[in-house]
């Protein structure tokens, strides 16, 4: 798996939530200049115990003969943070929820690229029906916010079977990532 951009890590750790069992979950996106990005994501599905918690941290992992394997994302994701001198903690209870939070040090040079945060948050919003998001995207001190149930109220309930209807998703949160402050380069 190529996790290459930062978008590519809200991506993944956005795909647990929605696989949490949890019906909805909030995404927060945070930069600033090119001192720090930072995400988290947190959810209200079944939560991670505090074995399974170690393990999945791990990604070389083994029990005796049978190899436990779970997918590499949140130790990638926890790596690609620290390496900047960054930070990446969660949180998770057993039957309440995750909260995953990660901050890059943009400035360090072993930084990631960001990658394409509007194209990120279009795949996020078509990942399942009726799953609910909530996301909440700063940039230099100015937000926006962009919920599944406001692109319903726009493009109807069914909009994620609509390549047409995705087509304007992407325009629209395209269009509110250029109205925020910062290097739009207009
Ligand atoms: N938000 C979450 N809620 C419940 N379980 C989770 C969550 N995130 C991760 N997990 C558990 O941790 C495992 C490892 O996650 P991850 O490192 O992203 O790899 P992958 O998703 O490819 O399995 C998942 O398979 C799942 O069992
Ligand atoms: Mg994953």
């Amino acid at each position: 798996m190529g996790l290459k951009y930062i978008a590519d890590h809200i991506i993944d750790i956005c795909e647990n939530a929605v696989n949490s069992g949890s019906e909805n979950a909030i995404l927060n996106i945070q930069e600033e200049g090119d001192e720090f990005f930072s995400f988290s994501v947190q959810d209200f599905g079944k939560g991670i115990s505090k074995e399974k918690l170690e393990l999945v941290l791990d990604p070389f992992y083994t029990e005796k003969k049978k190899k436990i394997k779970f997918g590499l994302g949140l130790p990638l994701l926890k790596y690609a943070t620290e390496q900047t001198g960054g930070n990446f903690t969660i949180k998770s209870e057993k039957g309440t929820g995750t909260k995953v939070s990660a901050i890059f040090i943009t400035s360090n040079i072993d930084c990631q690229p960001i990658g394409n945060i509007p194209d990120a948050l279009t795949i996020i919003f078509t990942m399942r029906e009726n799953f609910y998001w909530q996301i909440q995207r700063t940039k230099n001190g100015e937000s926006y916010e962009i919920s599944t149930e406001s692109v319903e109220n726009i493009l109807g309930k069914d909009f994620i079977f609509s390549p047409k209807k995705v087509k304007i998703l992407t325009e629209l949160i395209n269009d509110m990532e250029n109205s925020l402050g910062g290097d739009n380069g207009v």
